[in-house]
């Protein structure tokens, strides 16, 4: 990885994410001057092109999807020297040795494969690397998700590819640990003191955990309706937040050690039961309403008439170890939701005894600790304190001490470059180890098998609106309400 010097070769390298998010993200890091000068990026796409055609397409997404002022002319020229094609049905032995011709001129450089394609394809892939004799010792593999649809056909997928990579050649995407804020969960957990003692069942009421995005599924129907807000979203992006916040300390900041601490907190989520289960999950579908002032179609008015995949999904979880033992973690997301916002609440329980009540104008409101993600990054302790004057009886209000770093003029990467830029490095810190993927797999095979025989009414929402009522009702059934203001 010296100078991260490597070749990098994308699957599915014409796709909808390649172009989206992994070709921004190479262009800022050859930008930045964190890939070496040397290093190349070869994309292996069915499309039949030679290398001008597709230099000029990539250029044209790249000025699509960048922000706007990133791109410049002379960065691209730097870039464009780094890409590569080559034309290979990757489903067939076909054609790797047009790519092997390319990687043989530097046997001994390190070699990323992202795949990221789907994953119907990863077996396939791997092996056909394999047979042609592409797989080195610096060779690593890059897993998108969605990793199966279940427990037994992600176990499939990874037994396949562990019979041509050593799990430890092995990076399982998920994107949400690129970001740089889902970092900050560890450093504010384990830099911080003041939380230490205050970080436990003793102190916290629940915690609350929401990705709501404002987009649908359009233009993803094929995708989208194999999987769903559960399978896209619940099992990997928002499991891996709640294992930040529910954690132990881990024993240093290696990968293994972090992920040791995580896969313990997957195994002890408690699983949810057919009796408790309409009880303690929603899931839902969004019906024709408007987003951002323009009146959009519902999930079944495009191109599928008839689903039962669910758009929106809630769910308690209950974590059965001694930190966590009766403090709940209401889980949620939902496409066409009002507004994009994702954050963590931590709710801290109410005082022991308020001296000032008896005014009976200031009562007090608990404190809580909001990590914001999306759209905006930041971190609020709301406290409650004195409004300052000369009333006769003291007067209380609730506070915001915003946390946020200073702001510095430094564009923001995004969670792509991160991680792409940890695999050039062999840094498997921020990606899934087998044994979670598993044990995730394992808390959500119940779930989604438990809505499969309707256990669990699918329930409807106006796009643009906040989701379900039901999902209300579900928090609401606990005394509790969310963090909605
Ligand atoms: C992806 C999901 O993993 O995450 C998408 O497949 C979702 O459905 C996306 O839109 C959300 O990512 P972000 O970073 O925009 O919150």
């Amino acid at each position: 990885t010296k100078d991260n010097l490597c070749d990098f070769i994308l699957f599915g390298g014409h796709g909808d994410l390649a172009f989206r998010k992994l070709m921004p993200a190479l262009f800022h890091l050859c930008k930045d001057k964190y890939l070496a000068s040397d290093s190349r990026i070869i994309t292996v796409s069915r499309r039949d092109m030679n290398n001008f055609q597709h230099i000029e397409l990539v250029k044209e997404k790249l000025i699509e999807f960048l922000p706007k002022k990133s791109f410049t002319e002379e960065d691209f020229d730097r870039f464009k020297k780094k890409l590569h094609i080559v034309t290979i049905d990757f489903c067939t032995n076909e054609g790797y040795d047009k790519l092997k011709e390319i990687l043989d001129e530097h046997p001994e450089r390190d070699r990323v494969n992202y795949l990221s394609t789907s994953p119907n394809y990863f077996g396939g892939i791997c092996k056909f690397l394999s047979h042609n004799k592409l797989i080195t010792e610096n060779s690593r593999v890059v897993l998108e998700k969605p990793l199966g649809r279940d427990l037994e056909s992600s176990q499939a997928i990874n037994k396949t590819v562990l019979k041509y990579f050593e799990e430890d050649q092995i990076y399982r995407i998920d994107h949400y640990l690129g970001k740089d804020t889902v970092q900050n969960i560890m450093a504010l957990r384990f830099s911080n003191r003041l939380f230490v003692h205050l970080w436990s069942s003793n102190h916290i009421d629940h915690v609350q955990i929401t990705v709501a995005e404002s987009v649908g599924a359009e233009g993803r129907w094929g995708y989208y309706d194999e999987y769903g807000a559960m399978r896209d979203m619940i099992q990997n992006h928002l499991l891996q937040l709640l294992c930040l916040i529910a954690m132990e300390p881990p024993c240093s900041l290696d990968a293994n050690d972090i992920r040791d601490e995580k896969v313990k907190v997957l195994k002890t989520l408690r699983p949810i039961s057919p009796h408790e289960i309409a009880t303690k999950t929603v899931r839902a579908q969004y019906t024709a309403g408007s987003s951002m002032g323009e009146s959009v179609p519902g999930y079944l008015d495009g191109d599928i008439k008839e689903s039962n995949t669910e758009t929106y999904a809630a769910v308690r979880v209950d974590i059965d170890n001694w930190r966590w033992n009766g403090v709940p973690f209401y889980i949620r997301s939902g496409k066409r939701m009002q507004k994009r916002n994702s954050e963590v609440v931590i709710q801290f329980k109410t005082m022991p005894h308020s001296i000032f009540e008896k005014n009976n104008h200031s009562p007090l409101v608990d404190n809580k600790l909001v990590i914001k993600l999306q759209p905006e990054e930041s971190i609020e302790l709301r406290l409650m304190n004195k409004i300052p004057g000369l009333s006769e009886t003291m007067q209380l209000q609730e506070v915001n001490l915003e946390l946020n770093a200073p702001h510095t003029h430094k564009r923001k990467s995004d969670a792509y470059e991160r991680l792409i830029l940890d695999v050039i490095r062999a840094n498997a810190t921020l990606f899934m180890r087998l044994d979670e993927v598993e044990a995730a797999w394992r808390w959500a095979d119940p779930i989604l098998e438990g809505w499969e025989q309707n256990l669990v009414p699918m329930k409807r929402y106006t796009a643009g609106t906040d989701g379900p009522t039901a999902a209300v009702q579900m928090i609401a059934h606990d005394g509790r309400s969310w963090n909605d203001d």
